[in-house]
């Protein structure tokens, strides 16, 4: 409403009409995110856990590629707002092929000399057969690697990464739904950490 004794008020309407029409949807608008998904598996628990972090991840505005770490490309990497790596314990440690994809990240495709991944959010996620015989080691050494680009670890909270014990051989028991849960949570956070550091 236009006051005479305050001239100022003449440009309120206007304004009050600019923020409806042009700056409140684009305030609504979600960021718009790309998630990485990359793991190595052999017999398919840790594919299990990529496709549990991939769906908590998922989401209006969200794309979401799930790729084994070898076929991980450039553009890929260049492309994602945040990257979950993922890996089955193998002797106490990380799987040989995602520490080859870790180390060729850096020289292969350049990233150590270009720092295209600093500030990138990053989770990490791994299976282990037994109880206590190094999932938490290999996400460490994961997650080490990752912040040697700089990039940002989100964990679940209280704890490091996702997780899942499937079994010895003879007692194979996959991937329990707590620990899909737990996977769910982290590609979750994952985004939610993405769309903070873009905005
Ligand atoms: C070569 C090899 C070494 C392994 N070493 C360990 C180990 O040290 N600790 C452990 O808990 N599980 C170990 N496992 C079991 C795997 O980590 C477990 O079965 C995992 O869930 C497999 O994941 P994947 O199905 O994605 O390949 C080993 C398996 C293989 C094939």
């Amino acid at each position: 409403m236009y006051n005479p004794a305050n001239p100022a008020s003449r440009y309120r309407f206007p304004t009050a009409l600019t923020w409806v029409l042009v700056l409140a949807p684009w305030a609504s608008m979600a960021q718009e995110v790309t998630v990485l998904v990359a793991y190595h598996s052999q017999t398919g628990n840790t594919e299990t856990m990529a496709t549990a972090i991939a769906e908590g991840a998922g989401g209006d505005d969200v794309t979401v590629v799930v790729k084994r770490i070898g076929e991980v490309t450039k553009e890929d990497l260049n492309t994602a707002d945040a990257v979950a790596v993922g890996s089955p314990v193998h002797m106490g440690d990380v799987a040989v092929e995602v520490r080859q994809a870790l180390v060729d990240w850096a020289y292969g495709l350049g990233f150590w000399r270009s720092r295209g991944l600093q500030n990138k959010p990053c989770a990490v996620f791994a299976t282990g057969g037994a109880p206590s015989n190094g999932k938490e080691f290999t996400m460490l050494s994961m997650a080490l690697s990752m912040l040697q680009y700089g990039m940002v670890l989100v964990t679940p909270y209280g704890g490091l990464g996702a997780s899942a014990t499937t079994g010895i051989p003879e007692h194979e028991k996959g991937v329990g739904e707590h620990e899909l849960e737990e996977a769910r949570n982290l590609g979750a956070r994952l985004v939610e950490v993405a769309r903070l550091i873009k905005n």
